[in-house]
């Protein structure tokens, strides 16, 4: 029987005989004397063992690193000189009496220690050693604390946990879908959840009132640091209740779980439109640790000569907008190149900037490529609008809505992580009032949350100009990571019906995706809304890790692959065989 954890031995245990269970984390052997640093899940022990203790002591000389042993010995003080102040048990030792070997281990193909230089690509392929690095069990362990407590806040306030299928219908949530075929029915095809998001919604339908699940969802879908193909949802959904409430609900678990787990006072989280955060900040989730907003300067060059500005100053469809960063001088030419390099990831097509060296100097004292397409006062009117100081440097974007604000709203980001520009450590926020759909490029439109969000107008002005219709949907914010998102839905057959209506589904694609839909609409469905907090990304937060992947236990890579299983793997031909499918290998070169 195991009589303490090896990292829980305390000065209150010397002179304790103790039976312990663990890994060999480090062997040394110093003259004679062998030192064991051995690992359980709680921290690390020094064990000695000495030639008087003969048997055991052979046994110590053959362990190795990763070896699994059970030990008994006694606990005592370290020599003074011996104290390893930077161990909570780095002023004891147990002196070794039985060794024995449960299992013997091949040399890792990694050091196990805090930090791993090894390549992710080894440690995923390796993932259960890499689980027994410290670091990466603190951030499951404290995914599993905050799920606990998610689950004793939405239970003290009446939801009620319900699971949702995995094998089903198509959820649209704007990914591709993981397909399931099926052997019953050869041909047809289970697609995985994309969200509970329906079923969430006729568990309203029958009554339920309050549903959460800590639901997994599945989305085939490009995948960055903060996306998985599966991946967990702390999955909401309430009956009677407005946005506000919902709101209310979901702010008070999010800020209670960020006081708790890292006593972090979240605050009383500001609400920003949609519009709002495009305009100020290009982006819908907007990063509000620092300000450095974008500022509209079309108005002002209109009439310029220049046409990389006045083209699409005179564009409806797009933008021109300036971002000063004070201190521009910490910013080389080659800085600047960089920052060009950059933003053309996000389509732009340079990144105009003016140096403002000496205002006192007028246009002599201002240094920049574009200050010979444009006449000195607009120059000025730019200068006033951005409030330019000395030692400012000015960028610019000029293209379509959307591609000035995914590059200037990228380059904001990434000019306050190089130069450290955050006011704060952490900032929360609400994104509403999000339009209903987006314009799709073959001219039709897709819903921008899921076509079962409410609209904010009445059926009729959605339909007669669904570019302007705006939605229920609200989206929480930290950090710059879209955390949440949730809407007031459709509660009415006709209303929904008309959704479908601007996004183009045929009658039969309605009634064969939705039709039990529609169907449950008419038998008093009542007005129901919720939301999904994504439980990765707020562990990630919470842990401070850099991607979703060192949250999850057993993560896939970019390419939405298991290096441990290999999965996807091939199955034989029997198998689909009995499944109804031919396979068409891709074609090789
Ligand atoms: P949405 O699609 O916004 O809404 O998803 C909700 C939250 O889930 C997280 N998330 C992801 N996390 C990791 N990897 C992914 N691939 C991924 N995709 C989404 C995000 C996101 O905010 N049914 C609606 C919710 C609702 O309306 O109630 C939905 O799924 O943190
Ligand atoms: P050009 O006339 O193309 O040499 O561009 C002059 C300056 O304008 C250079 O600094 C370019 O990086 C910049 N520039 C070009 N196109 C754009 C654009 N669409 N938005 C912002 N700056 C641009």
């Amino acid at each position: 029987m195991r009589s303490h954890y090896c990292g829980l031995l305390r000065d209150s245990d010397i002179g304790q005989d103790v039976d312990l269970f663990g890994w060999v984390h480090r062997r040394r052997d110093h003259g004679g004397v062998i030192f064991l640093d051995v690992r359980d899940h709680q921290g690390i022990i020094q064990v000695v063992f000495d030639p008087d203790t003969q048997e055991s002591f052979k046994l110590a000389d053959q362990v190795r690193n990763e070896y699994v042993l059970h030990i008994t010995g006694k606990v005592r003080a370290r020599d003074d000189e011996a104290v390893n102040p930077k161990m909570p048990t780095g002023e004891l030792e147990v002196l070794g009496k039985e060794l024995t070997i449960l299992n013997a281990a091949d040399p890792p193909p990694f050091q196990l220690d805090e930090y791993s230089s090894a390549g992710e690509d080894v440690r995923l392929r390796y993932r259960y050693l890499d689980l027994r690095r410290p670091e990466m069990q603190e951030k499951l362990r404290v995914r599993s604390q905050v799920v606990h407590e998610v689950r004793r806040f939405l239970e003290a306030n009446d939801f009620v946990d319900m699971e949702t299928p995995i094998l089903t219908r198509a959820t649209p949530e704007g990914a591709r879908d993981y397909l399931v075929p099926s052997r019953t029915q050869p041909g047809n095809f289970f697609a995985l959840p994309q969200s509970p998001q329906l079923f969430k919604q006729l568990l309203m339908m029958s009554g339920f009132d309050r549903y959460y699940q800590i639901a997994r969802c599945f989305r085939d879908e490009d995948l960055r640091a903060d996306r998985q193909p599966e991946f967990t949802q702390i999955d909401i959904e309430t009956s009677f209740l407005g946005e506000q409430e919902i709101m209310d609900i979901s702010e008070q678990l999010i800020r209670q779980l960020f006081q708790s787990t890292i006593d972090v006072d979240l605050g009383e989280l500001p609400h920003i439109s949609y519009a709002c955060a495009m305009q100020r900040y290009g982006s819908d989730r907007p990063d509000l640790r620092f300000d450095l907003p974008l500022v509209d300067i079309a108005d002002l060059l209109k009439d310029v000569e220049f046409k990389v500005f006045s083209g699409p100053a005179n564009d409806p469809g797009s933008r021109v907008a300036a971002l000063k960063l004070e201190r521009g001088d910490r910013l080389s030419r080659r800085n600047i190149d960089d920052y060009t390099k950059y933003v053309s990831i996000y389509g732009a097509r340079g990144l105009a900037y003016i140096r403002v060296n000496n205002l006192s100097e007028g246009m002599e004292g201002l240094q920049s490529p574009i200050l010979k397409f444009l006449p000195d006062e607009v120059v000025s009117a730019i200068l006033d609008r951005v409030d330019a100081k000395d030692n400012d440097i000015i960028f610019f974007g000029a293209d379509r809505i959307s591609v000035v604000n995914d590059a200037l709203g990228a380059l904001r980001g990434k000019l306050a992580e190089d130069l450290d520009l955050y006011q704060r450590d952490w900032a929360a926020c609400w994104v509403t009032d999000f339009p209903m759909f987006e314009s799709t490029d073959d001219g039709g439109w897709t819903a921008i949350h899921h076509p079962f969000t409410a609209p904010s107008c009445d059926s009729e002005s959605m339909e007669a100009g669904p570019g302007q219709a705006l939605s229920r949907a609200y989206d929480i914010v930290i950090n710059g990571h879209e955390v949440g998102g949730g809407s007031i839905r459709i509660h009415e057959s006709a209303l929904q019906q008309a959704v479908f209506r601007v996004l183009k589904l045929s009658d039969n694609e309605v009634a064969t995706k939705f039709g039990f839909l529609l169907d449950a609409l008419k038998y008093g469905a009542p007005p129901h809304g919720g939301i999904a907090i994504g439980l990765d990304r707020l562990i990630m937060l919470l842990t401070g890790a850099t991607a979703i992947r060192d949250v999850i236990a057993f993560p896939k890579t970019q390419t939405a692959t298991c290096l441990l299983t290999d999965a996807p793997g091939s199955v034989d031909s029997d198998q689909l065989h009995e499944l109804g499918i031919l396979v068409k290998k891709p074609e090789t070169e």
